[in-house]
């Protein structure tokens, strides 16, 4: 009995190994990185001459589906798909191993296709003597989310809105938000996805909740395929002793010195004002002085002139 079940056992994982082969591997690059698709030919005695290396589009709906050729140890970029121009590299130093994985330069989401290397052997006849699969996945990076809030609600329920917005990732992502005082899940009441011309997408996420003094909340942006999670605090405690009504002190302590520089600089400015205006009350109280002593000599001229 024993040995017939371990026989099974064997053969089951045979089989397994044997779909992982077919199903092939998944590479997984960034946008506007260089991928490598790696094929890897375990036959011995070798001779480049001999070999015709096709990588290609795993589609037989493709109109165009040659990704890269290399025949007789050369690159032929005859048939080669106008998409992929100028984009791929064969490892040069490494083909006397077997080894035709393939460079592909500068990805970006329409690469995102499942891709199979073909060998062939051109001796009296042709024939397959290699074949891999890989699939090519993209993905970006999300930036630093952006944790904002909170409002209040105009709708006088005594709720107040955060929202969270991160941008420039791939694929679309998970977003989660956190009670940080139980790390209970919160659940978002608006979840929207844009999907940008770059292919990238952003996200904005709004949480409503009950007002409390004391909130602490956290909103985590999650790409699963690079297994990045990055998130955003917002903390907010009643106690004086905490670090953010520091902030907040600062933050007073700022505005009432900005107070005091503009009060000192409007003093400043109505005494300058002043001085001006009884130098110039002066200055024409003196003008006016002297249009009248002209005008009493005048008026002493006329008197001494006789009439
Ligand atoms: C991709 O490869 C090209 C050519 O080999 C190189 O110039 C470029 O810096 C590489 N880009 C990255 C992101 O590594
Ligand atoms: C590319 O291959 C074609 C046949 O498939 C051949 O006619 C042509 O000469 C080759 N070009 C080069 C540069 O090897
Ligand atoms: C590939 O590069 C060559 C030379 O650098 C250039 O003439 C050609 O236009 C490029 N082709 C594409 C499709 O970018
Ligand atoms: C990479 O590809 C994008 C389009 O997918 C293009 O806008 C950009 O100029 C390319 N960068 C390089 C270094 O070739
Ligand atoms: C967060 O959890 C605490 C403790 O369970 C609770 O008192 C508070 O109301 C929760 N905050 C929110 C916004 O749900
Ligand atoms: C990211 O964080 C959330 C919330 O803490 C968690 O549920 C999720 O499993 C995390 N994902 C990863 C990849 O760490
Ligand atoms: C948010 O606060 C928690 C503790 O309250 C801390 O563990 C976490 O690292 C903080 N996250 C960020 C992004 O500051
Ligand atoms: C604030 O300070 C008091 C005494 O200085 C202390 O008992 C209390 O635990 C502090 N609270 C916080 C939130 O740090």
């Amino acid at each position: 009995m024993e040995p017939r079940g371990c026989g099974f056992l064997l053969l089951s994982l045979h089989i397994l190994r044997a779909v992982a082969v077919l199903e092939g591997k998944i590479v997984i690059s960034k946008l506007g990185d260089n991928a490598t698709l790696s094929c890897i030919y375990p036959g011995k005695e070798l001779s480049l001459n001999n070999l015709r290396v096709y990588w290609q589009i795993d589609d037989v709906q493709e109109q165009c589906s040659v990704v890269h050729a290399l025949i007789s140890g050369q690159d032929n970029e005859s048939e080669q798909c106008i998409h992929f121009k100028n984009r791929t590299q064969l490892l040069w130093d490494r083909l006397g191993e077997g080894d035709f994985s393939l460079l592909l330069l500068n990805v970006s989401q329409s690469d995102e296709r499942k891709y199979k290397c073909v060998v062939l052997q051109t001796n009296e006849y042709t024939r397959v003597v290699h074949q891999e699969k890989v699939a090519l996945r993209l993905a970006a990076s999300y930036s630093q989310p952006i944790l904002s809030g909170p409002v209040t609600n105009s709708d006088s329920t005594g709720e107040v809105t955060f929202s969270c917005s991160s941008d420039n990732g791939y694929p679309e992502p998970n977003v989660y938000w956190i009670n940080r005082t139980d790390n209970s899940r919160l659940l978002p009441s608006e979840l929207s996805i844009t999907l940008h011309v770059d292919g990238t997408y952003s996200v904005l996420s709004t949480l409503k909740v009950k007002a409390t003094s004391d909130m602490q909340i956290e909103c985590f942006i999650e790409n699963k395929r690079l297994q990045e999670n990055i998130s955003a605090n917002y903390t907010h405690e009643k106690q004086n002793n905490d670090s953010n009504t520091e902030s907040h002190k600062d933050l007073e302590k700022g505005g009432r010195g900005a107070q005091a520089a503009g009060i000192i600089s409007i003093v400043i400015l109505l005494a300058l004002l002043t001085v001006l205006i009884c130098w110039l009350w002066k200055h024409r109280s003196s003008k006016l002085v002297s249009y009248t002593d002209v005008q009493t000599n005048e008026d002493n001229r006329k008197l001494n002139s006789p009439v």
